[in-house]
């Protein structure tokens, strides 16, 4: 890995985190392998030596116990969500160069090499620890065949990690009051003789690392805070028959008859996976071991790896996978990008009430991939939450897609068709409009430099927005007949404009990219481009040009929404029909309170309220607000801004410090000019605002 700015001389490897093999992808599974194939395009279109790498994760407990549900295998179950997937990733042009899995010979060779180069440099010990057992069952309950309560935050959490709360990952053991999710019997703990890799060896190695990597915020703030609270070395086996069998050792001692835990050779997997992509086209056109190897002479330091990631998974990125790679002589990551989450419609996906827009319908509904590449690539920073609904998708589409960037592009190619078709038009592009190519060039470099896609999708957008005025100002139609030459170099600008959209949208939306490369008569692939060909002079033989992008109709938006409606009603009145109680009526007599609602929610709808502890860092008056105060709210993971109905009920300065309960995952909203990111909860008129008893820390999620 080197520091210098893209592109660098060494080959770069860019990963997307493995989907687990065990269910249908809705549309915000994509956001992560839609970044990843954007960042790796624009790397290419720098010159850059670039592989796009991933595969499905076929081991663990989230592929077994949903295999154990369905009554098949898990290998069976998990190859075919495996093929299922390697399907549909190039539906959304999502092009990995290689796109494996880990159960393969590849992963399974490599895994259990790096295991054994662990053991032999002695990083790997036995320990006898408890684990969770189901005494009624007569089996161990590694992982997701376990739940409970965490230790760090007391959010209901999974066997190893707190999905709910502090997001940690949980080594076994850890989870207190643990209950069997197979048969809900209450577990108890056994001991057992575990395999532990020596993470805690590697802090200061892991300190010098997060000050070197690069990518978003979040990756680095989060294990620096877990480093300095002292880390734990990790139990890298489990009582499984699913998995990749622990090895044996040359050193003799390695033999057990556990297998590997699924975190180990999931992330090894992207070694292996850019090896058989190696292996079909030949070193020439990448070497994988340049790439993943380290080499002490130094002149040699490995590749740009850069993982791209959900911020659920920042723990095992930048903590025990690049002690793994340091401990065994692999190249260090150069950058992770890890995304925020997508809500749709303010509220969480929710595959089990059918709340989704899945992957494979967003395509039946007859719409184009690259405007949903274009919606999840540029709303918002990357490591931003997304928020997707219909009404939200058709705003972007129609103002920015259809009315920017397909409006410049569809008038300019037209008038330039019907006027110049097949003929060079001007001798050059102007000064005025080179500068302005020039400009994107360069703001497209800077993206990719900054780790951020929406500044990519931006620049493009920004161009095109110039293209627009520029046209509109200079009135080819008006100069044609009085001053031909003026005319032609007006609309060469514009086709050259054209061409840059083109090589430079083409990371954001290579399919419309490549149509627009087709209508503008040039040769090659807009996929083989380099930025510097945006500066060329235009081919100019410009076919009969299509409008780029379609218009979506409210009328569409309302019958996509009635559609989810109906859907979500359905599953829910499934859920509720099974979970109905006889509740007696509560005849307790009390004027002036509302009756209490007997419209009755379920535990997963409530738990899709992401409700947190908050302390209010500071609080002001908003001009022209009455009522309100702008409030600014530390929530452990992030400081947000809230907008609250708190003025004339609460004394302003005696605020700050406050605990409060915030609903986070409410939809943002703009009140007189200030974006509000979340809710805070108060009882009453007079506002008086909830608070904890003890001392639960800002963050802390509430249940
Ligand atoms: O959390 C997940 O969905 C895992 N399957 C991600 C694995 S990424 C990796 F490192 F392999
Ligand atoms: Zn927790």
């Amino acid at each position: 890995m080197s520091h210098d700015d893209f592109p660098t001389d060494h080959p770069a490897v860019v990963t997307c985190g493995l989907p687990y093999a065990n269910g249908d992808l809705h549309i915000g599974h994509l956001r992560t392998y839609v970044g990843g194939d954007v960042y790796a395009r624009a790397l290419e279109r720098l010159g850059q030596e670039t592989a796009f790498v991933s595969g499905s994760d076929m081991h663990g407990t989230p592929v077994a116990v949903n295999a154990d549900q369905a009554g098949v295998s898990p290998e069976a179950f998990a190859l075919d969500w495996h093929e299922q997937y390697a399907e549909t990733f190039p539906k959304f042009n999502v092009a990995f160069d290689n796109y494996g899995h880990t159960h393969d010979e590849t992963n399974t060779e490599i895994t259990q090499g790096l295991v054994r180069d662990l053991e032999d440099a002695g990083h790997v010990y036995e320990k006898a620890i408890m684990v969770a057992y189901d005494p009624v069952d007569d089996q161990f309950l590694p992982d997701r065949y376990v739940e409970g309560t965490c230790p760090y935050c007391g959010a209901h959490a999974r066997g190893d990690e707190c999905d709910e709360g502090c997001q940690r990952h949980l080594e076994p053991g850890e989870v207190e009051d643990p209950v069997s999710t197979i048969t809900g019997n209450p577990a108890e703990y056994r001991e057992r003789t575990h395999k532990f890799f020596e993470v805690s060896a590697f802090s200061e190695y892991l300190s010098g690392f997060l000050d070197r990597l690069e990518g978003t915020s979040n990756a680095r703030n989060q294990p620096r805070e877990w480093i300095e609270q002292g880390l734990q070395d990790w139990c890298i086996t489990r009582d499984m028959d699913w998995g990749i069998e622990y090895p044996e050792g040359p050193s003799g001692d390695g033999s057990t008859d556990l297998v590997l835990y699924v975190w180990v050779d999931a992330p090894i997997e992207y070694i292996s996976s850019t090896k058989q992509y190696t292996e079909r086209v030949g070193t020439d056109a990448f070497d994988w071991e340049s790439a993943w190897l380290e080499d002490a002479s130094d002149d040699h330091p490995g590749g740009e790896i850069v993982h791209v990631i959900g911020r659920d998974i920042i723990q095992h990125h930048t903590i025990f996978w690049p002690a793994m790679l340091e401990a065994t002589g692999h190249a260090e990551p150069r950058a992770v990008m890890a995304s925020g989450f997508v809500t749709l419609g303010g509220k969480g996906f929710s595959t089990s009430r059918d709340r989704a827009v899945w992957a494979d319908e967003y395509l039946d509904e007859g719409f184009h991939p690259d405007p949903l590449r274009y919606y999840l690539a540029t709303n918002g920073g990357f490591q931003q939450d997304v928020d997707f609904s219909w009404e939200k998708f058709r705003d972007r589409v129609n103002t920015e897609l259809v009315g920017t960037v397909g409006n410049f592009l569809y008038r300019s190619l037209l008038f330039a068709h019907r006027n110049y078709a097949d003929a060079p038009i001007a001798d050059a592009t102007s000064a005025e409009v080179a500068a302005r190519i020039d400009e994107a060039i360069a703001d497209v470099e800077t993206a990719v430099n900054d780790y951020s896609v929406r500044a990519l999708g931006d620049a493009v957008a920004d161009l095109a927005r110039f293209g627009n005025e520029y046209i509109q100002h200079n009135e080819p139609w008006n100069l044609v007949d009085d001053d031909p030459d003026e005319a032609a170099q007006v609309i060469h600008d514009c086709v050259a404009l054209a061409k840059a959209i083109a090589v430079l949208f083409e990371p954001i939306a290579p399919g419309k990219c490549e149509r627009l490369w087709d209508q503008l008569g040039e040769d090659g692939s807009v996929h083989e481009t380099t930025v510097a060909v945006a500066r060329e002079d235009p081919a100019g033989a410009l076919s009969e040009p299509t409008e780029l992008f379609e218009k979506i109709d409210d009328d569409r938006v309302e019958a996509l929404n009635a559609k989810l409606e109906t859907r979500v009603a359905a599953a829910e009145s499934e859920t509720t029909d099974a979970e109905t109680t006889d509740d007696a009526d509560d005849d307790t007599d009390m004027t002036d309170v509302p009756p209490l609602s007997d419209d009755r929610i379920s535990f997963e709808a409530f738990q899709e309220l992401d409700m947190r502890v908050g302390r209010i860092e500071a609080a002001e008056a908003i001009d022209g607000a009455d009522d309100l105060l702008k409030l600014r709210v530390d929530l452990g993971a992030e400081t947000r801004t809230i907008v609250a109905g708190l003025k004339g009920l609460h004394d302003v300065e005696a605020l700050p410090e406050t605990r409060v309960v915030v609903l986070a995952n409410m939809e943002p909203t703009e009140l007189f000019g200030v974006e509000s990111n979340g809710m805070v909860l108060a009882a009453g008129e007079d506002a008086d605002l909830l608070t904890t008893h003890a001392d639960a820390e800002p963050g802390t999620r509430i249940r």
